[in-house]
């Protein structure tokens, strides 16, 4: 698809929302012992990488790759682990980060499959929130920026594959 890109968030509102992220779960997991950040491949690298800088005391990394099978248009679609996480997540605090959640599939799959390790806790963190795309009720505990259903790349999201590197978040404008 021709198309533009058009700058919609800048970097220093990104460094900004991240600031306010990571004292809101500085604040939350201050009695934590081992806090283990799990990202979702590939969309959260860029995330990640600024995030977990940010987190104070004992914490550890990993990462999961999901991919989503079945019709888009049904709430049926599955979810199938292509990576999974190293660690033992049994008894662990554990924080799962996301670039963006739209329909909820990713994450609601994830926090399910997750859940029946036993971890101590579970909370979801994303960057940006599609509230307006959601299919399924998922709860997040930590939120970036909510915002409307525009097509947006960038900061580790891709259009194809492309786009990830940019170090703001733009919005796609198809050519006429
Ligand atoms: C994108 C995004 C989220 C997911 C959100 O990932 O990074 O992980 O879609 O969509 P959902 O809420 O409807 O499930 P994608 O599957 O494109 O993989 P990527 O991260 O490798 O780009
Ligand atoms: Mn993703
Ligand atoms: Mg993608």
């Amino acid at each position: 698809m021709k198309h533009t890109i058009e700058e919609m968030i800048s970097t220093a509102e990104i460094d900004r929302t991240l600031d306010q992220l990571a004292e809101k779960i500085n604040a939350h997991y201050a009695n934590s012992e081992r806090l283990l950040m799990v990202g979702l491949l590939k969309g959260s690298v860029v995330f990640m990488a600024d995030l977990c800088r940010r987190i104070k005391g004992h914490v550890e990394i990993d990462f999961m790759s999901v991919s989503s099978y079945g019709n888009a248009m049904s709430s049926t679609r599955e979810v199938k682990i292509l990576k999974d996480v190293q660690s033992d997540i049994k008894g662990r605090d554990v924080l799962i980060v996301e670039d963006l959640i739209d329909s909820g599939n990713t994450l609601n799959k994830i926090r399910e499959m997750l859940l029946l390790r036993e971890p101590k806790s579970l909370a979801l963190c994303t960057l940006l929130d599609k509230p307006e795309r959601r299919e399924i009720d998922v709860p997040v505990d930590f939120i970036g920026m909510t915002i409307p259903d525009e097509f947006i790349v960038g900061y580790g999201i891709d259009y194809a594959e492309q786009y990830r590197n940019l170090p703001y978040i733009a919005k796609v404008i198809p050519a006429e």
